[in-house]
């Protein structure tokens, strides 16, 4: 498996070289941001080495490097999810290909329905902390080494300084963003309102069914992580009518524009803390 991601490594060098020092994943209907990079190279993910391809609907499925705010990023627009049937490696594996090309942070959002009553659809919410419910680890298996350590703490799995950074960034451009945290569980099945009640019971303020394999697969490269999750309706039980994809995706695109403005505006602020040494 490391040979494979220093392969892909090695060919997205060959295409765009310089070092990203920053990651950025993003989630469901949130994908066009990427396409304001500037000195950008453009590589879909069928084109990489050991890249797999996403099949959802919304999902582009696109590796985009280039310059944003001044700062060197690679940008995974479109991501593979457990659902699809890919293993826990395969959905790591782009986030792991970027901790390669030299990443000191990752910025991760999603598409996520409320447990919280705090939250409302268009919402956007930093996450502080997750849950892992997706019956799966993507380090479970032989300790890859030249990653990391074989139990790597998630005690700051998203880091408190990019979140102090990006309520700042919030602040600057007006735009309200909630805290909390998010439970990962593996769908494709919507969740019952049950469920949701259980979501709810152990803490959990938004549900969806990403981020965690990558949060896990940074921490354990050391790379700092930052959530957003863009709340896309109320998980079951909470609104009136049946869950719909369309509905997921159709929020997402309503939110896309506010989200987009945070997203630069946090990135803008990065840079200084980007230069700090990487921490042990
Ligand atoms: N549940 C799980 N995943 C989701 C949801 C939800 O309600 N909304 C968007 N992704």
């Amino acid at each position: 498996m490391y040979r494979k991601m220093s392969e892909a490594a090695r060919a997205i060098r060959k295409r765009h070289p310089g070092q990203p020092l920053l990651g950025v994943v993003l989630g469901s209907g949130l994908g066009d941001c990427a396409d304001s990079l500037e000195r950008r190279t453009v590589i879909p993910f069928v084109d990489l080495p050991h890249f797999p391809a996403s099949t959802v609907r919304g999902h582009g499925g696109k590796l985009v490097l280039g310059i944003v705010e001044g700062i060197p990023a690679a940008v995974l627009q479109g991501r593979a999810h457990y659902y699809e049937g890919y293993s826990m490696s395969d959905v790591t594996f782009p986030v792991r290909v970027l901790g390669l090309l030299g990443i000191r942070a990752l910025i991760v959002s999603n598409a996520a329905g409320a447990v919280s009553p705090r939250f409302r659809p268009g919402d956007l919410m930093l996450i502080t902390d997750h849950i892992n419910l997706m019956g799966a680890n993507p380090l479970r298996g032989s300790n890859i080494d030249e990653l990391g350590p074989r139990f790597p703490d998630m005690s700051e799995a998203y880091d408190r300084r990019l979140v102090a950074l990006a309520l700042r960034a919030s602040r600057r451009c007006g735009i309200r963003v909630g805290q909390g945290v998010y439970i990962g569980l593996s769908g494709p099945s919507y969740e019952t309102p049950a469920e949701i009640r259980m979501c709810r019971t152990l803490g959990a303020d938004a549900v969806g069914m990403s981020t965690v394999p990558e949060v896990v697969a940074a921490n354990h490269m050391g790379i700092r992580v930052l959530g957003i999750s863009c709340i896309t309706n109320m998980a079951a039980g909470l609104q009136a009518r049946k869950l719909s994809h369309d509905e997921v995706m159709k929020t997402a695109a309503r939110v896309r524009g506010k989200f987009t403005e945070f997203l630069r505006e946090t990135i803008a602020s990065l840079g200084e803390e980007l230069a700090r040494a990487p921490q042990a």
